[in-house]
């Protein structure tokens, strides 16, 4: 690990700000480090160094740049990973075809697949593999003395389309292969499921929600979704795994002579193979596991669909071959969906920890699968219209699994005449706050922010982090404790606790010496800088760096307060959306009344902020002339950013000029006190050698 950091990795925390030749040195060594590896990883394949071990010099480097955001070099793969983004897929044949399996869905029809087999078989054992059925994406896995040379989807099972950058940023495939038990064939064909795990599932959906982006309906979609997208580097913030199931192509042959010793045969390389696994000597055998893994279907890491049942010898199965396009040795034992019918009674609106507004169906109360469903999500609005489903409709419930219920089909024909559409609401169910819901957006939000107790725990978290107003102590068993005596109802009610020492001190296990620290923490947080507070507040889309920036950009807490979309664009890092965020937070009264009472209990920092920090802080420059590469304000919020002020007429305080065309007196004025001049050009490639472009 030490050679591979090239003994270049120092805390960098520790000095806050570094010059700036010290920190780009810095971003380049860390660059050039994570492309060399890049480079073995993805052309080579020859991976330099461990998965873990590449993720810590990327943090380096992102963390380098969130903190220096002006420098952060053009050529970071922060803005990507890996290989570059396609326009289409290639499509390729399959040398073996990937075929389908026949389905059977009850004990009598898998009795019969059974006798179909062994009639063929007369006089043999038969002998049962039983796997998982993964509900996933089918994909077939090249690998050429032992190297990934290929990854392919199943396509129409013909042809199928090349997704190899993908496939390798799946994280527990194996992208060379070797092993101390077994030699690496010359050729070898893998087949299998590519699948998000549940917890990986729940994960990224909670993320985006918090994001405020599209969450996917089930596991499968989101594989499915994250597996052909033309950027790997989607591909790879994906949780994906891949389980194997088979082989299509091996040389030379192994010895192996059964499916069951193939898919163990795999393991030897690093592959992952389903979680469970089991060889039945007959059919009744196969019911009985099916049946078992029907019951602990909940608790196991990956979603199925039902198993798949193979005929366990490898010979035997080439005798019984295939009836046109699926095998006989093999079939899929599906497991029941489970779906009834039932009626909306009422459609509300939940308000989450982010602020996102749910609907929620509530249901006439009906068995699904052995469990009552009497309430379910609708996602969003956009799922309401889709579904078109209204208060009153007789909808289908449909639950597979463990799978959290959904709406599966709203029956028309069954609707009363007195059905109630269904609207978004205008204002928050828990606070009354407008709903905003920006264009593009699936979600609908709350604007409540600081004020919506619905939103209030996160809000709290949020403003008492360390890298926003930094009280430590403040933990979610002080905030639970204090929630429950009703002394947070938003977070300026942090700086009033001190008047409820009496209360403090009732509280189990609060003793004097820790109610103390933590008024004592709380009173130090009221020094801080404007960046951390506008950070504190939890401004949607305004992260730290965005916060810095504008306390940058702004310089005071009213300029922001009171900027436009227009001006707050100017910032850099804010784009259109971020605008509308920020003025939508400053639009609501209660997140004003909540801003003032913070600023009343005394919370200040040092005006304006480090701009001796700023490269062209305090100088004095003047723009002349028509502009042609950008707009005069961009050129104005650049200087602004890096710290210099911008002046309309030239004089001997002038430090530099950027003249466009037909600049005409004051060029004149600036030759004649000799100040320097740069052209549009000559200016961008400054602005860019600070990290700024347009
Ligand atoms: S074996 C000749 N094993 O099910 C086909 N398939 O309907 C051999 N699947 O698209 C397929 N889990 O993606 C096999 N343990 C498993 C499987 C499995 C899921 C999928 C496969 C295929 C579909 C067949």
């Amino acid at each position: 690990m030490k050679e591979i950091l090239g003994g270049i990795i120092r805390p960098f925390y520790g000095d806050i700000f570094m010059e700036k030749s010290k920190v780009v040195a810095q971003m380049r060594q860390l660059i050039q480090l994570l492309a060399k590896h890049n480079h073995a990883y993805y052309v080579m394949d020859e991976p330099s160094i461990e998965d873990s071990e590449y993720d810590q010099l990327f943090h380096q480097l992102k963390a380098l740049e969130q903190q220096y955001p002006e420098w952060v070099q053009s050529d970071s793969p922060t803005n990507k990973v890996g290989g570059k983004a396609l326009t289409k897929f290639e499509t390729i044949t399959h040398t073996v075809p990937m075929l389908s399996l026949g389905n059977v869905f009850n004990q009598e029809e898998l009795f019969a697949f059974a006798r179909r087999v062994e009639e063929r078989l007369p006089n043999k054992k038969v002998q049962y593999d039983v796997e998982l059925k993964f509900d996933g994406l089918a994909i077939s896995l090249w690998y050429e003395n032992g190297v990934l040379v290929r990854g392919v989807t199943r396509g129409d099972g013909e042809t199928g389309e090349v997704i190899t950058q993908n496939v390798k940023t799946i994280r527990n495939l194996p992208k060379v292969l070797s092993s101390d038990k077994v030699s690496v064939p010359s050729l070898l064909e893998v087949r299998g499921e590519v699948l998000m795990p549940k917890a990986g599932f729940e994960k990224l959906n909670a993320e985006n929600e918090a994001k405020g982006e599209k969450t996917f309906a089930n596991p499968r979609n989101a594989a499915a979704g994250s597996l052909r997208q033309l950027d790997p580097n989607i591909a790879a913030s994906r949780p994906l795994a891949f389980y194997a199931y088979g082989i299509a192509q091996c040389e030379p042959a192994n010895e192996i002579t059964t499916m069951s010793g193939s898919l163990q045969w795999l393991t030897n390389f690093g592959f992952a193979i389903g979680e469970r696994h089991f060889i039945c000597d007959n059919i009744q055998e196969v019911q009985e596991k099916y049946e078992q893994i029907n019951q602990e279907r909940p608790n196991l890491s990956v979603e199925i669909d039902g198993m798949v049942i193979k005929v366990d010898d490898l010979k035997q199965q080439q005798q019984l071959g295939f009836l046109s396009r699926e095998p006989r040795w093999a079939t899929a034992y599906k497991f029941p969906a489970v779906a009834a019918l039932t009626i909306v009674e009422n459609i509300d609106w939940q308000v989450g920890r982010t602020g996102t507004l749910t609907p929620v169906a509530r249901l006439n109360p009906v068995a699904v699968g052995g469990v009552t469903v009497s309430n379910v999500t609708l996602h969003n609005i956009g799922e309401i219209h889709r579904l078109d489903v209204r208060i009153g409709d007789t909808v289908s419930v449909y639950r597979s699994g463990d799978v959290i219920p959904k709406v599966e089909k709203v029956w028309p024909e069954f609707r009363p005449d007195d059905a109630i559409e269904v609207h978004l609401p205008e204002q928050c169910p828990v606070c009354s706050s407008p709903v905003v819901m920006p264009e593009g957006e699936a979600l609908a939000r709350c604007s409540g922010g600081l004020y919506c107790s619905a939103q209030r725990i996160e809000a709290i978290r949020h403003f008492v982090s360390r890298k926003a107003m930094d009280i430590e102590g403040l933990g979610d068993r002080w905030v639970e404790s204090l929630l429950h005596l009703n002394l947070l109802k938003d977070v300026s009610d942090i700086y009033h606790l001190h008047e409820h020492r009496d209360e403090l001190l009732g509280l189990e296990k609060m003793g004097e010496k820790s109610v103390q620290n933590l008024l004592d923490a709380i009173e130090n947080s009221k020094k801080t800088t404007l960046a951390s507070f506008i950070y504190a507040l939890g401004i949607r889309g305004v992260g730290e760096t965005t916060a810095r920036m504008l306390a940058n950009t702004f310089q005071t807490f009213e300029a922001l307060r009171l900027a436009d979309i227009e001006a707050l664009k100017k910032t850099p890092d804010v784009g259109e959306i971020t605008a509308e965020w920020i003025e939508d937070f400053f639009k609501a009264t209660h997140n004003l009344e909540v801003v003032e009472r913070l600023l009343a209990a005394g919370i200040h920092w040092d005006a304006p902020i480090a701009p001796t920090r700023q490269p062209l802080n305090g100088e004095s420059w003047v723009l002349t002339g028509t502009l042609e590469q950008m707009t005069r304000d961009q050129a104005t919020a650049m200087l602004q950013t890096l710290g210099a002020r911008v002046s309309g007429s030239v004089s001997s305080k002038t430090k530099c000029v950027v003249a466009g065309a037909k600049a005409g007196s004051k060029l004149e004025k600036a030759a004649k006190l000799d100040i320097p001049v740069m052209d549009e050009t000559a200016f961008l490639a400054l602005m860019a050698d600070y990290g700024l472009t347009l």
